[in-house]
Formats: structure tokens, C-alpha cells, sequence
């Protein structure tokens, strides 16, 4: 085992039921130098204060469960080490735009709300086949990547358009649109660009590139929101 090594964290606290508004409250942690984030939190929750609130549950970055701030960028902390951040103290806070219900835990229905308001599933005209609902690799391709999201918000938390207008579908539930527009299988993109192209929707995109940054799948999001932009106008004209 690694020698274990001092870190020094912040971690914006707030309890709304006890305090008037978030705090930093410090914290140092005796850990080995390979640890996680999550790792981090795990030894303060375990050993130091039960009290702490965060989410996790697969540890293997597939859930999206533990999307939170750290040092200023949106990440994973089941899957992001700590010396990514070489040395600094480390302040860790609940992901922005959100409303907090304690400590780095918050309050996700407005995103899965907007994400309803894409209609997140195949919609269809014809018969349901039998067996499998055939579609070739090139026909995958267009939906390779934008099926990789696993939804922990990080995204659309980072827009600065999601945070100056809250009606604003965001980034997340624009690309889950992208996702069933150009599936093969799906027969209903002109009911979902009508969703897309609203006053709340596409449009409210500026290039800003802060959810691409933020994705941790690495999504090239705003090139599929631009392609989005451009399938908006072909369906209008
Ligand atoms: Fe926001 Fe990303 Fe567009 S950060 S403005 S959704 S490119
Ligand atoms: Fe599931 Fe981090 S705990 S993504």
C-alpha cells in the first residue's frame, strides 16, 4: 500500500432545515495518494462526520449519481483521483444551478422533468417487430456517442444559459432529443423538433462549450447541439 498522505478539503455544508445559508467547513483527511474524491468523501463520512450528505452508488462512473464541483469544474468523484487537482487543497460543492437539500446533495426533478419533456423513448407508427428492431452499424454511428450520457447533470449545470433562464431544456435533455431525432427507428422527429425548436429550447443554446467541458463521457455535446440547430431550421423551411 501506497504511504498515505495529508489532503486538506473544503466542502460547502448546508443543512436547510438548521442553517441560514451554505458554509465551507474544513476538513484533512489521511488517505493513499491514488484515492478518489468519492474515496475522500467516503473517510470523512466513515471516520470524521456521519453528518455528510452525498450521493453514490456504482463507484464505476456509470450511474452518474456523484456529479459534483470540485476546484471550480464539474466531475464524477467515483472516478476522478485526486492528483488530477497536483497537490491544492480541494473544495468540493454541490453541482451549481441546482437548489441544494443538504450538503452536496440536489434537487434533480426540474433536469429529469425537462428530460420528460423530450419524450426519452422510441416513439412509433409502425407495428413493434417481433423480434429485434433491426438497425445497421452506420445507422448506429449517428447515435454512438449521445447514447454514452448516463444523465448525472453535469452538463446542464455548467450552461450559464440553464443558470440565467431555469425554463431553458438544457444541454442534457436537448441531446436526449438528438439522441431519438436521428434513431433510425423512431418516427416521430418532426413532433420532437417541434419540442426543440421552442422558445425554451434549442435556440437558447449559445455555443457557450461549458457542458462539452463538463461532460466526463466526453461528449462532443455542442457539436450535437449545433446539428440540432441545423435540422431546426431544414424542418422550418
Ligand atoms: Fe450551454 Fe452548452 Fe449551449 S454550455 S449554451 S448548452 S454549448
Ligand atoms: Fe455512479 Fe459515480 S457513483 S457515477
Amino acid at each position: 500500500m501506497d504511504e498515505q498522505t495529508n489532503v486538506k478539503v473544503k466542502i460547502l455544508r448546508y443543512n436547510p432545515e438548521k442553517d441560514k445559508k451554505p458554509f465551507w467547513q474544513p476538513y484533512e483527511v489521511k488517505i493513499e495518494p491514488d484515492a478518489t474524491i468519492l474515496d475522500i468523501l467516503n473517510e470523512i463520512r466513515w471516520k470524521l462526520d456521519g453528518t455528510l450528505a452525498f450521493r453514490r452508488s456504482c463507484r464505476s462512473a456509470i450511474c452518474g449519481s456523484c456529479a459534483m464541483k470540485v476546484n471550480g469544474r464539474n466531475i464524477l468523484a467515483c472516478e476522478t483521483p485526486m492528483h488530477r487537482f497536483k497537490g491544492r487543497g480541494l473544495k468540493i460543492e454541490p453541482l451549481p444551478g441546482f437548489r441544494i437539500i443538504k450538503d452536496l446533495v440536489v434537487d434533480l426533478d426540474s433536469f429529469f422533468e425537462k428530460m420528460n419533456r423530450v419524450r426519452p423513448y422510441l416513439l412509433l407508427d409502425k407495428p413493434i417487430p417481433d423480434k429485434e428492431f433491426i438497425q445497421s452499424p452506420e445507422e448506429f454511428e449517428e447515435i454512438r456517442e449521445v447514447c454514452i450520457c448516463i444523465l448525472c447533470g453535469a452538463c446542464t449545470s455548467s450552461c450559464p444559459s440553464v443558470w440565467s433562464n431555469e425554463e431553458y431544456l438544457g444541454p442534457a435533455a436537448l441531446l436526449k432529443a438528438y439522441r431519438f431525432i436521428f434513431d433510425s427507428r423512431d418516427d416521430a422527429a418532426d413532433e420532437r423538433i417541434d419540442i426543440v425548436n421552442d422558445k425554451n429550447g434549442i435556440w437558447r443554446c449559445h455555443t457557450i462549450f461549458n457542458c462539452m467541458e463538463a461532460c466526463p463521457k466526453h461528449i462532443k455535446i455542442t457539436e450535437y447541439l449545433s446539428r440540432l440547430k441545423v435540422k431546426a431550421v431544414e424542418n422550418s423551411i
